[in-house]
């Protein structure tokens, strides 16, 4: 299955990214994370997309188009992806469009995740991961199981990320409304787009999402 998780900052699409990528057994491809490790790594994309993203804003469509054509190409990505956080523009969605016609690996499906604005502020504040193996919690929602160590890795460094603070919020809910949201009747149009609540309790969303993929498999 090629899906798409599309939603605003804080919606939820890197928690369900993480759980659908073990369910079907295909890779996430998050640009954040991408452009995080570029950041990390020092690269020239890094170097670029550094202040943009502490900003709020996008990254430019030429660099994230050819980030995740290559991405794609990767023999891991054969039986399908799960794509988080691209495409965030018209003109990605189009450029994706047409890279997926030649790789004869068609869009399945584009799943919404729809949240209040008011919500994202309070989830995006609470967000930490583990500095090791990269999984993703929450202060309140979605706690350690054990004060300060990883469930998956068992560290005890944690990380919260440079963008994640009230003024870049807001920035980063107003890129989307202008530049992602109207990706929204995009694939509307094409019959693609399924809308689920992403208000609800993370199992609660994960079952939603799997309800969803089940009826496209009939
Ligand atoms: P990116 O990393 O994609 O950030 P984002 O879109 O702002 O989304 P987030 O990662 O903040 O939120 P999420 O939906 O993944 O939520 P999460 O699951 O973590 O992009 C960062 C930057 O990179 C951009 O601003 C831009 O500059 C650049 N960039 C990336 N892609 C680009 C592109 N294609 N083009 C141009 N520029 C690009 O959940 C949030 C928190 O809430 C977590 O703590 C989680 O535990 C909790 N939570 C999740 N679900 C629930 C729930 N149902 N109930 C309660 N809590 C929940
Ligand atoms: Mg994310």
């Amino acid at each position: 299955m090629n899906l798409i998780l599309l939603g605003p900052p804080g919606a939820g699409k890197g928690t369900q990214a993480e759980l659908l990528q073990k369910k079907l057994n295909v890779p996430k491809l998050s640009t954040g994370d991408m452009l995080r490790a570029a950041v990390k790594a020092g690269t020239e994309i890094g170097k670029l997309a550094d202040s943009v993203m502490k900003a709020g804003q996008l990254v430019s469509d030429d660099i994230m188009i050819n980030l995740i054509r290559e991405r794609i190409l990767e023999s891991d990505c054969a039986q399908g992806f799960i794509l988080d956080g691209f495409p965030r523009t018209t003109a990605q969605a189009e450029a994706l469009d047409k890279m997926l016609v030649q790789m004869g690996k068609p869009l399945s499906l584009v799943i919404e995740l729809t949240v209040n604005d008011e919500i994202l502020i309070e989830r995006i504040a609470g967000r930490f991961s583990c500095a090791a193996c990269g999984t993703g919690y929450h202060d309140v929602f979605k706690p350690t199981q054990v004060k300060d160590t990883c469930d998956i890795c068992g560290s005890h460094e944690f990380i919260r990320r440079k963008d994640d603070n009230r003024e870049t919020v807001t920035s980063r809910l107003s890129a989307y409304h202008a530049q992602t949201a109207p990706l929204l009747p995009y694939y509307r149009n094409k019959s693609i787009l399924r809308s689920v609540d992403g208000m609800a309790e993370i199992k609660d969303v994960t079952a939603s999402i799997n309800k969803v993929l089940g009826e496209a498999s009939k």
